[in-house]
């Protein structure tokens, strides 16, 4: 690596969400409910030159690994993305994403009227991925962009 390269310290234990499409880095740590008040370290490289995409932004998260409901949204804003869990600074496990059928959890239905956000019996979201978003399995309600305004870390 040459010195006019930008170089994001290496980290110790966590994980490592590269190739991530260049932009969606903040929307990443939304998913991720990080927003810098639990005290983690997080490096995010914006807008990097890769070989591969062009542009891509990095997302490095010290201690934390990531549930599958959070990498199956995440797949959906950076479908190119690879998951990279970290331990004593080796790269022991490296997963492209992959685009789910389903997400359990972690959205919630816009609709104020679904069952999933009206009854007072908690009831986990289930949504569908469609070729133009998510669409709520118990409403129909389609979730088009911003998947990430939509995160709620309760489901
Ligand atoms: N990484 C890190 N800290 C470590 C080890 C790796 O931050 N202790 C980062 C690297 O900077 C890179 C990613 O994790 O962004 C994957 O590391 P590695 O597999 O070594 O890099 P590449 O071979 O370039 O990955 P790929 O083939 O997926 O492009
Ligand atoms: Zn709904």
């Amino acid at each position: 690596m040459s010195d006019r390269e930008l170089h994001v310290s290496k980290i110790r234990n966590g994980t490592v969400i590269d190739h991530v499409t260049g932009g969606q880095a903040l929307n990443v740590l939304s998913i991720l409910g990080i927003d810098g008040s639990e005290g983690l370290g997080v490096s995010v490289g914006m807008n990097v030159s890769s070989d591969r995409l062009g542009r891509k932004d990095v997302v490095k998260v010290e201690g934390r690994e990531l549930s599958q409901s959070e990498v199956d949204v995440i797949s959906l804003i950076a479908p190119e993305a690879t998951i990279n869990i970290i331990r004593d600074y080796e790269v022991v496990e490296k997963n492209r994403v992959d685009r789910p059928d389903t997400v359990i959890g972690l959205l919630s239905c816009p609709n104020r009227n679904c069952i999933t956000t009206a009854n007072n019996e908690p009831v986990e979201t289930k949504f569908t991925v469609v070729d133009d978003g998510v669409r709520c399995s118990y409403c129909g309600t389609i979730i088009r962009d911003s998947l990430a305004d939509h995160i709620d870390p309760d489901q």
